[in-house]
């Protein structure tokens, strides 16, 4: 590989009224190529070898159904889940994802394969990695083509998240997560107790650096520094980013009240979020000619802040 070197900057996208204004610009570097060693510090997150790939669209729709199929039941986590980040991976990345499709096109004279596309798919649109090839071409051709209503239909999904995340592999008709006996009437999923669903080791897969043959990229590296953290000692992610309350997993007749957990994965774009980051204590000196003033800022974030 000859070792080239992508960098760009990224704006995050426009936030709405309860988020903070043009807080943050990520700046993102993926080096494509050379396989450079840097000791000690990567974990690699490797893209699974399918045997037997998933080989169209309406497959790939059986084993990983669109979030709204899972909300005829689960009214509330597709209601949150659908104003989260990982509802629109695919499209908030369509302007960097064809740069660096061009950037491999230029590079080697025809239309990325497979394993280049996964270099973005494999966590932005994590259930592709189970798809064929041409299938993974035609989801990376529509971002070329800007097609948004195509694009949207991508992203971290209910299944992908309640499957393959926790396998390793696509199921059909089976959900795994974090309630212990879930109520399992005639007719529905089946559901299989999860316990790692409750685990940052859940969330390092696509929250953590990222190193493919053909590619690293440092979208986020919260993982890392929840690792470094004093944190990690007592609080997972899912303790702050997916707070408990009661509720009813399943809007089913006969779904029973228990504690749940919201979907919304709010981060550093909530006003709520960074309150709880940050405690701001104002001590102001005593007055000579000028006043001096000491900010001292508490991060009570399980990571080094802001991201990125
Ligand atoms: C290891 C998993 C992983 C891979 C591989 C990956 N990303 Fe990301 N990406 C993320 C995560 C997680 C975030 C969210 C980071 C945050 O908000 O702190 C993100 C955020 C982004 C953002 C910022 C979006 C926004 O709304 O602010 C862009 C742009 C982006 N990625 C582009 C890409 C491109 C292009 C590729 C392929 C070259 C890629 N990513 C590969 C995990 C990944
Ligand atoms: C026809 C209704 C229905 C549909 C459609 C449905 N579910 Fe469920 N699901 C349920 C019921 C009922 C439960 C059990 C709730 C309980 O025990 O409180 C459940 C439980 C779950 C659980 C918890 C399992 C456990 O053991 O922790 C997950 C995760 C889940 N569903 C995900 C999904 C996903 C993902 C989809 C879409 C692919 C989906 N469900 C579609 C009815 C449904
Ligand atoms: C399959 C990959 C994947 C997994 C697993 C995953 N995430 Fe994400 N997450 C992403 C991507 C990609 C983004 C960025 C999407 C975007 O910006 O459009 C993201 C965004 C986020 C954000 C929003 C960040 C912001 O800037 O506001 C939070 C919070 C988050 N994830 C938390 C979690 C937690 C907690 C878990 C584990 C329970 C988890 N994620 C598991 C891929 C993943
Ligand atoms: C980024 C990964 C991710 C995505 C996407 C995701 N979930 Fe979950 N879900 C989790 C995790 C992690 C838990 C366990 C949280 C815990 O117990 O701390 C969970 C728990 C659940 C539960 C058990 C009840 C509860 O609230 O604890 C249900 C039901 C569920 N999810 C349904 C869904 C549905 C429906 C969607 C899509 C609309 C969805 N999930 C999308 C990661 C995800
Ligand atoms: C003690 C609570 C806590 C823990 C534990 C925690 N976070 Fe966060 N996280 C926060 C808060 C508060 C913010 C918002 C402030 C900020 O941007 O850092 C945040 C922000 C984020 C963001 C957005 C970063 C950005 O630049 O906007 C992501 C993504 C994220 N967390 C993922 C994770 C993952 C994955 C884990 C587990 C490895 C984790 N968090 C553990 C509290 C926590």
């Amino acid at each position: 590989m000859r070792g080239s070197q992508i960098l760009w900057k990224s704006f995050r996208k426009e936030l709405n009224s309860m988020m903070i204004n043009r807080r943050t610009v990520t700046a993102l570097a993926v080096v494509v190529g050379a396989w450079v060693a840097l000791a000690g510090f990567w974990k690699p997150v490797r893209s699974m070898q399918e045997e037997a790939p998933i080989n169209s669209l309406k497959e790939l729709d059986e084993f990983f159904p669109p979030a709204q199929v899972c909300g005829s039941c689960h009214g509330r986590a597709h209601e949150e889940w659908q104003k989260s980040y990982h509802a629109s991976a695919l499209v908030d990345i369509a302007t960097g994802f064809k740069k660096y499709i061009s950037q491999v096109e230029a590079r080697e004279g025809r239309f990325p394969n497979k394993q280049e596309l996964l270099a973005c798919f494999d966590c932005h649109v994590p259930a592709l990695k189970f798809a064929a090839e041409p299938v993974v071409q035609q989801v990376a051709r529509w971002v070329v083509e800007g097609n948004r209503p195509e694009m949207t239909r991508f992203n971290v999904g209910c299944a992908f998240c309640h499957t393959g995340a926790v396998t390793g592999r696509p199921e059909k008709n089976v959900v795994h997560g974090s309630i212990e006996s879930a109520y399992q009437p005639e007719g529905i999923h089946r559901s299989q107790f999860a316990p790692k669903m409750r685990k940052a080791d859940f969330c390092a897969t696509c929250h953590q650096a990222y190193e493919s043959p053909v590619a690293k990229v440092f979208c986020s590296l919260v993982f890392e520094s929840w690792q470094k953290s004093p944190v990690r000692e007592t609080k997972q992610c899912q303790d702050c980013h997916m707070k408990a309350s009661d509720g009813v997993a399943s809007d089913y007749p006969g779904s029973p009240t228990r504690v749940v957990h919201t979907h919304r994965f709010q981060g550093g774009h909530s006003a709520e979020m960074l309150q709880e980051a940050l405690q701001l204590a104002l001590e102001v000196g005593k007055p000579a000619t000028s006043l001096p003033v000491e900010v001292r800022i508490t991060n009570l974030a399980g990571h080094r802040l802001p991201d990125g």
